[in-house]
């Protein structure tokens, strides 16, 4: 019988595709426990967006990146305002087209699909949560989620799934409340929840915590990794906040339109 000497419970990356979980040494032999095929949700190479400005060069927003999205993982965008944050996410979400460069979802390319196209892999595969929280101010949390639910063709039975989304995101008891009658990190939450109803694959948050005090934007990053683990789900957020980082699996660090940093966590889901 081999004895287990020692463990190391880390991350190794290869390729972007193998993640260990876990490693056992055992007499001088090295045995993994644990192999996590991963695959990437989104990749997208040498995106280039610049803007006209009137009676000026282009402005180059995003110079040339590079970034794949790991499925069923929270990846994070940081970067100073005017970075490229918002630009990058309009483009990985098929909301804006790159000048140049190829953004594939799944394996399709973005690029080339028409513009209805486009519109279904965003209605259905996608949801979509900002820093303002932009629900219906005179629905209720549980008419907010109906009515993201209703726009999104979901088939199902609205009832039981907007109750099933609602309790997910702790808020039970607060279905029959108006957006006004509830805190800031509240609408968040049914934010979230609207965002995730339909079974998107992916969910993109464009500074979901700006508008939060720290706890509260903690909170809501803690809410993502327990949809991660709940829902079959991969989530892209950006922020400025360094608190949040550690709970990225993921982080980009992007400045001036590149990207000049990329670190991995290992958070266990
Ligand atoms: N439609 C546009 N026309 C011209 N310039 C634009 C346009 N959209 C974005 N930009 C410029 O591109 C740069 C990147 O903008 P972006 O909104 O992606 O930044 P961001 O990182 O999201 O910033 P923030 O943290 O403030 O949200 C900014 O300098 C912005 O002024
Ligand atoms: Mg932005």
């Amino acid at each position: 019988m081999r004895k287990e000497i020692s463990r190391a419970e880390g991350v190794i990356q290869k390729d972007n595709l193998m993640r260990t979980v876990g490693v056992i040494q055992e007499d001088n032999l090295i045995q993994t426990v644990g192999i996590i095929q991963e695959e990437n949700l989104i990749q997208a190479e040498g995106v280039v967006r610049s803007f006209p400005v009137p009676g000026a060069e282009d402005f180059w927003a995003l110079k040339g990146m590079d970034i794949t999205i790991p499925r069923g993982r929270l990846t994070m965008l940081k970067g100073r305002s005017g970075s490229g944050k918002t630009t990058l996410l309009n483009i990985l979400s098929a909301l804006d087209l790159p000048n140049e460069g190829r953004v594939s979802f799944e394996g399709r390319i973005i690029n080339e699909m028409s513009e209805g196209e486009r519109e279904e892999l965003r209605r259905y595969q996608m949801g979509f949560v900002f820093q303002s929280v932009a629900l219906i101010p005179i629905m209720s949390a549980y008419e907010n989620v109906d009515f993201g639910l209703r726009l999104s063709g979901y088939p199902e039975n609205h009832g039981e799934r907007i109750r099933e989304v609602l309790s997910l995101v702790g808020l039970e008891e607060r279905m029959a409340h108006l957006p006004r009658q509830m805190s800031g990190g509240e609408q968040q939450r049914v934010a979230i929840a609207r965002a995730i109803a339909h079974k998107p694959r992916i969910i993109f948050a464009d500074e979901p915590t700006g508008a939060l005090d720290t706890a509260t934007g903690l909170a809501v990053v803690k809410l993502f990794r327990t949809l991660l683990e709940k829902q079959e789900l991969t989530i892209v957020m950006s922020t400025h906040d360094p608190n949040l980082m550690e709970l990225g699996d993921l982080v980009y660090e992007i400045e001036d339109g590149e990207i000049v940093g990329r670190e991995e966590h290992f958070n266990p889901l």
